[in-house]
C-alpha cells in the first residue's frame, strides 16, 4: 500500500506491507513559513507540487520496489488545506490509473490513529485516542479505525486554538522559532513549572458541565501574552525557560486529565496519543504517570510517526484493505472540512 499525505507542510509518501512499514519519505516546507510564523496555505501547495515526484521515488527507492509492485494506493483526503490536498489527491488519482489499482481517500485524523500499528502491533479496539497537532485537538472512542458503524466517535475537541497553534503562538511571544513546540520543549527543560500558574481552559465545574471533553488554549495563551507584556513594562527580563515550562505544564495538565477521565467515563483501557504535539516530552511522561494511576495503558508512536507522514495514510489504507472497504470512486474529493466520522471517502 502506497500513502500519499499533503494536508499541511508535509509531503508524505509512504509505502507499507500490512502492519510492515517499508519507506516514509517526508519533504517538509516548514522552512519557507517559518518567517510568516505560521503555514501559508499558497506556499505549502506549490511546495507539494514540487516534491511529490521525487518523494514518490524516494520512497520506492527505499522500500525497494516499482511502483507497478503496489497494490493499491491510499491518500488523505481531508481534513486539511484545500489546495494542499488537492496536489495530493490529483496524484493518488493519477497513480492509481497509470497502475491499475484501487485508490482509497482516507481522513487524516483516523490515519494518525491507524500509524500507531506499524510500531506497537494491531490497535486495541476500543481505545481512546487523543489526536493534538497544529491543526486538531480531539478526543476520539475509537471501536473501528476504519470508521464502519460509528467505529470513530468524537468526545471532545478544542473550541478555538489547537494544542500545537497554542505552542506556536506562545514561541512566538517568546521570541522562539517556528515551530514552536519543540522549542518550549526544550527551554522548558531548564524552567520551573510552578513559576506562573496559568489556567486551564474549561476545567472549572461549570464549563465542565457543558465541555467536560472539550478544549480550549486561547485563554491561555492571551494569560501568556499578559504576563510577559507586564513584565516587559517593568523594564525586568522575561524568564523564557520558567514561562515556557509553565504554559507547557498548563496544556499538558488539561491535556491528560481529560483523557484520562474520557477514558475512565468510557470504561476504556488503552489511550492512543498521535499528532506532532504527541512529541512533546512532558505531554508524554504525564499521560504515562496519570493513566497508571487508573490502570490504563498509553500507546505513544515515536515522533517521526506522530508529525505528519506518507506511512500514516498507507496504515489506514492497508486497514481498508484487510478489513474488505470497498475502494473510493475515481472522482473522490479532496475535503477541506471533512468530519472525523467519515473515515472512507
Ligand atoms: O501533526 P503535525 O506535524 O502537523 C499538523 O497536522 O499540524 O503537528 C505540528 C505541530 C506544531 O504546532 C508543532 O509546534 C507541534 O506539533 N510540536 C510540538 C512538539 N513537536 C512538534 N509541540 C509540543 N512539543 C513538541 N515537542
Ligand atoms: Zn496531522
Amino acid at each position: 500500500m502506497l500513502g500519499i499525505e499533503t494536508s499541511c507542510d508535509e509531503t508524505g509518501v509512504g509505502i507499507v506491507r500490512g502492519h510492515t512499514l517499508l519507506a516514509d519519505a517526508v519533504a517538509s516546507s516548514v522552512d519557507e513559513h517559518a518567517r510568516f510564523g505560521g503555514v501559508v496555505p499558497e506556499v505549502a501547495s506549490r511546495a507539494h507540487l514540487e516534491a511529490m515526484v521525487p518523494t514518490i521515488e524516494r520512497a520506492c527507492d527505499t522500500a525497494g520496489i516499482r511502483l507497478s509492485d503496489v497494490d493499491a494506493i491510499a491518500v488523505t483526503s481531508g481534513p486539511g488545506l484545500a489546495g494542499a490536498l488537492m496536489v495530493g489527491v490529483a496524484a493518488a488519482k493519477a497513480l492509481a490509473i497509470g497502475v491499475g489499482k484501487p485508490i482509497y481517500g482516507v481522513n487524516h485524523l483516523a490515519a494518525h490513529v491507524a500509524v500507531d500499528q506499524l510500531e506497537h502491533g494491531p490497535l486495541p479496539e476500543p481505545c481512546l485516542a487523543m489526536l493534538v497537532s497544529g491543526g486538531h485537538s480531539s478526543l476520539l472512542r475509537v471501536t473501528d479505525v476504519t470508521g464502519q458503524d460509528g467505529g470513530v466517535d468524537p468526545l471532545g475537541a478544542t473550541i478555538d486554538d489547537a494544542a500545537g497553534e497554542a505552542f506556536d503562538k506562545v514561541a512566538r511571544l517568546l521570541g522562539l522559532p517556528f515551530p514552536g513546540g519543540p522549542h518550549i520543549d526544550r527551554a522548558a527543560r531548564e524552567g520551573d513549572r510552578v513559576y506562573v500558574d496559568f489556567p486551564r481552559g474549561l476545567t472549572s465545574r461549570r464549563d465542565l458541565e457543558r465541555h467536560r471533553f472539550d478544549f480550549s488554549f486561547s485563554g491561555l495563551k492571551t494569560a501568556v501574552a499578559r504576563w510577559v507584556e507586564a513584565r516587559e513594562r517593568s523594564g525586568e527580563p522575561v524568564p523564557v525557560n520558567d514561562v515556557a515550562a509553565s504554559f507547557q505544564e498548563a496544556v499538558c495538565d488539561v491535556l491528560t486529565r481529560k483523557a484520562v477521565d474520557a477514558a475512565v467515563s468510557e470504561g476504556i483501557e488503552d489511550i492512543l496519543i498521535g499528532g506532532g504535539v504527541a512529541a512533546n516530552s512532558r505531554l508524554r511522561a504525564m499521560a504515562e504517570e496519570r493513566a497508571a494511576a487508573k490502570g490504563i495503558r498509553v500507546r505513544i508512536p515515536r515522533p517521526g510517526l506522530c508529525t505528519d507522514n506518507g506511512a500514516m495514510v498507507a496504515a489506514l489504507g492497508a486497514e481498508m484493505v484487510s478489513r474488505g472497504r470497498t475502494p473510493s470512486a475515481l472522482d473522490l474529493p479532496a475535503d477541506s472540512s471533512l468530519p472525523v466520522t467519515e473515515v472512507l471517502v
